[in-house]
């Protein structure tokens, strides 16, 4: 056979994990037959996840066994009963360590009680075993065999023999155990694969749950942290994203607001498949803008979501109608969806998610982020959150949807906007909105100062919010101070909304 002959061996039939995400990380399962690691720290979900591989595995007519080294038999069916499951479908063995089992002679025997409990330990686990003959099985945890193994050789020689006498029947194994690899180093390397599951406790805000595959033999598995969740009915995994995996084709076009000022201070509107940064101190009319863009896509019969940090639902259906604008109607239609986000709830990778579905399932077309403080403000001290945001644009961008972001500044004046993220250079276009002062009168101007790979105009234009629409003005050119904050207009005769 030369080098490059295709390889007879069939690729090894996946098993589903029964974890919902979980599989889309490790390539489709694991590869069946081997001894699989899951580490973590007390309370990460390790004996949540054995039980949804188990019941999986019965729900496709596969025998499953829980051998509980540790807990008992009740501790098992209390998890389970937390997450609505019933164990009817699985064996559950309880092999408890019980050194009450060894007779007091025994003790004084030439054997060392602890290595007898080992040997004991191990072969009833191939005995339940060889009586279930199970196809998946889950051992919790392996931290108590560790204990019973008074060398890390013994215990290493425990786990191969494990490997062997599993391997033989194709059976596919979970090995949960914490600090694994502290009392005994090796035993990663022994298994086919490992995931790592961790907890991250913010100096501020809920506690966030992380993991990533540290290896798996024979798989392309997604690299890099994946956010978590545990809730009633188990662990959800959000894979994370990865922007060029999702490239789309779509029409590169102008996608207007319809209001036709607007549009011709955009040069003809906002282009499909970027991004937009709508920023100004607070009541400039930054949200009023995005929602005339989700408008006009669901005017058109296309979808869009608003995802509002802020603003609850009434509000939002307030201000549409003083612009004029049927919300209720393209709800109803299903056409507009208002997603509520509570920032204290947060789990970004979950978020992401939700962003995926409405976009690839929802054929959401336009989508908009009210506000970004509030999503900053949920992830305090989130370092990747620059990156994350990062690849979710781009993401929406492949899929061609046009994104808004609201950015609000921190005072009235729109003195500075500090943040952690550098957002307008994150986005394709950006527009600024200030207020301006004429005659004793505060007024709001709206300008574009960037906008990626296409014309707009340069100039000023007046802009109004309500009471019957969103309007905006002339251009007008006669300005002094535009860079301080607070422009002032200094035309004689102007094209105001309202004449001076
Ligand atoms: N019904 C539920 N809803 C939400 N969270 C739950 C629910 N049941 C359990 N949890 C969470 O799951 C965690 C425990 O999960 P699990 O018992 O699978 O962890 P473990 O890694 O096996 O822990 P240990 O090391 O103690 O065995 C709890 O800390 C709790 O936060
Ligand atoms: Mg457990």
């Amino acid at each position: 056979m030369t080098a490059s002959a295709p390889s007879t061996t069939a690729p090894p039939r996946r098993v589903a994990t029964g974890v919902e995400g979980l599989d889309d990380i490790i390539d489709g399962g694991f590869p069946q037959g081997h001894l699989y690691l899951l580490e973590g720290e007390t309370g990460t979900g390790k004996t949540t996840i054995g039980l949804q591989f188990l019941l999986e595995g019965a729900r496709r007519g596969e025998r499953g066994l829980f051998i509980t080294l540790s807990s008992s038999r009740q501790d098992i069916e209390e998890v389970a009963h937390s997450h609505g499951w019933s164990l009817a479908s699985l064996a559950v063995c309880e092999l408890l360590p019980s050194l009450a089992k060894l007779q007091p002679e025994e003790q004084d025997s030439i054997f060392h009680p602890a290595e007898m409990e080992l040997e004991d330990q191990s072969q009833a686990v191939r005995d339940v075993v060889v009586q279930h003959q199970p196809q998946r099985v889950v051992i919790d945890s392996l931290s108590e065999l560790r204990l019973l193994a008074t060398t890390p050789f013994l215990y290493r020689r425990q786990l191969l023999a494990w490997q062997q006498f599993f391997a033989e029947r194709q059976c596919t194994v979970l090995l949960l155990g914490e600090h694994v690899t502290e009392s005994a180093p090796g035993v990663r390397s022994l298994a086919h694969g490992v995931l790592y599951l961790e907890r991250i406790n913010p100096d501020y805000g809920a506690m966030r749950r992380r993991l990533h595959v540290m290896k798996m033999r024979a798989t392309a598995f997604r690299t890099g942290y994946h956010d978590y969740t545990i809730r009633r009915g188990g662990v959800v995994v959000y894979p994370r994203l990865v922007a060029v995996e999702h490239r789309r084709d779509f029409a590169l076009e102008v996608f207007p607001s319809g209001i036709a000022q607007l549009d011709a201070l955009l040069g003809g509107g906002l282009d499909r498949g970027t991004s937009t940064l709508l920023t100004g101190p607070a009541g400039t009319g930054k949200s009023s803008i995005a929602l005339a863009f989700a408008a006009a896509a669901a005017q058109r019969g296309e979808g869009a979501v608003i995802y509002s940090f802020e603003e609850g639902q009434h509000t939002l259906l307030a201000r549409a109608a003083a612009l004029g604008i049927p919300l209720q109607d393209y709800i109803a239609a299903g056409r507009l969806r208002i997603d509520h986000v509570d920032p204290a709830e947060l789990l970004l990778g979950e978020f992401v998610q939700r962003v995926r579905r409405a976009v690839e399932e929802e054929q959401a077309r336009v989508v908009v982020f009210d506000s970004v403080n509030g999503l900053m403000q949920a992830l305090p001290g989130e370092q990747l959150l620059s990156v994350q945001l990062h690849e979710l644009l781009a993401f929406l961008n492949y899929q061609g949807v046009v994104t808004l972001l609201v950015l609000g500044y921190v005072g009235i004046l729109g003195e500075s906007v500090q943040g952690p993220i550098n957002l307008s250079y994150l986005a394709d276009t950006v527009v600024l909105l200030r207020y301006f002062e004429t005659a004793g009168r505060i007024r709001r101007a709206i300008s574009v100062v960037k906008k990626r790979g296409s014309a707009h105009e340069q100039t000023i234009r007046e802009f109004q919010v309500g009471p019957e629409r969103l309007e905006v003005g002339e251009p007008l050119t006669v300005f002094s101070g535009v860079l301080t904050g607070v422009p002032t207009y200094t035309g004689a005769e102007a094209p105001l909304i309202i004449p001076k």
